[in-house]
């Protein structure tokens, strides 16, 4: 989701923002997507190629941490939903920037009040978690941790208002926050349909399309999330709730050790072509 969030904060904030990955390759594939979704604005009209061009002028790709977070005024990190990852990362973005600077995580699993332990302001951490794409998801959920200040939670909430995204409050660090608590057990269940072989993957999606007005089915859905990032937060709630109900399903734990994660690796439920397309293919 990085990309996504880099771009909203170049095109609709105005930000200057720093692109990190870990990988040159990392950072190239989410230019490109940049690229290809600033297109895609551009031809239906919503935005001209003059601001899709200054807003590409102002996302500064690198691979290299010190150079990214150092001097900035707020970090958002998107990494992988794994939270001994993340509690490295945190200590070592903690260590480079600035006392005063405000550090929000896209988690939707991992508390925030942790991730905030490993820096040396925990009042400055928060969560910010958008949804994908988030070039045209509206909300963002905003997390508190334990420590987490009130003013850090207002210039969340200003940064918000500058994306032009909407904000719900979440009081506690609880995982899932609202949105995945809810989604990622109904989509580790379409999953268990399709294992049991009660449907096929399009029927199950049909269903939920058409008999929920969902604007894709679940498996879709998943694909485009990344079944990896839907197997991390179910293995999150498992850990964190102890309740047997959020049970990532065998056919999701294959799919995943298969690498078939879904858009980002060009194949899960569906075909999605080159990796990281935005549509599947037929
Ligand atoms: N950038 C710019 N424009 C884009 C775009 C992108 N990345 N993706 C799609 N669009 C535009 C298209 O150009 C098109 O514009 P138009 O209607 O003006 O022609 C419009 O969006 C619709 O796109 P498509 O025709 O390709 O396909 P859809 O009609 O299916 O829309 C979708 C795509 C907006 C992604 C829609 O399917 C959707 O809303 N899906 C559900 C998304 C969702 O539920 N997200 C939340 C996931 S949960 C999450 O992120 C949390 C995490 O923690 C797991």
């Amino acid at each position: 989701m990085g990309h996504g969030i880099a771009q909203v904060s170049a095109q609709v904030a105005g930000y200057e923002v720093s692109l990190l990955d870990v990988k040159q390759e990392l950072v190239e594939r989410g230019l490109a997507m940049i690229r290809e979704s600033l297109a895609r604005f551009v031809a239906k009209g919503a935005l001209s190629q003059a601001e899709a061009d200054s807003a590409l002028s102002r996302i500064h790709p690198t691979t290299d941490l010190a150079e990214a977070v150092g001097g900035s005024q707020l970090v958002i990190e998107a990494a992988t939903e794994d939270p001994g990852l993340k509690l490295d990362l945190y200590r070592r973005v903690s260590d480079r920037i600035a006392p005063d600077s405000t550090f929000a995580s896209n988690t939707s699993s991992i508390s925030i009040t942790l991730l905030g332990s490993a820096t040396g302001h925990p009042e400055n951490v928060v969560g910010m978690h958008f949804f994908n794409p988030p070039q045209l998801m509206p909300l963002i959920e905003i997390i508190r941790g334990a420590k987490t200040s009130d003013a850090t939670v207002a210039v969340v909430r200003g940064v918000a208002a500058a994306m032009k995204k909407e904000t719900v409050l979440c009081k506690k660090d609880s995982p899932g926050i609202i949105v995945n608590r809810i989604l990622v057990p109904a989509l580790n269940e379409a999953t268990l349909l399709v294992d049991e072989g009660v449907a096929d993957p399009e029927d199950v999606d049909k269903a939920i399309a058409l008999g929920l007005n969902w604007p894709m089915g679940p498996l879709k859905l998943l694909d485009y999330v990344g079944l990896d990032t839907a197997l991390n937060i179910s293995e999150v709630f498992m850990a964190e709730f102890q309740d047997g109900k959020y049970r990532p399903s065998p056919l999701i734990k294959r799919m995943v050790r298969a690498g078939l994660l879904g858009r980002k690796s060009g194949k899960g439920f569906y075909e999605w072509g080159s990796p990281g397309s935005t549509r599947p293919r037929g």
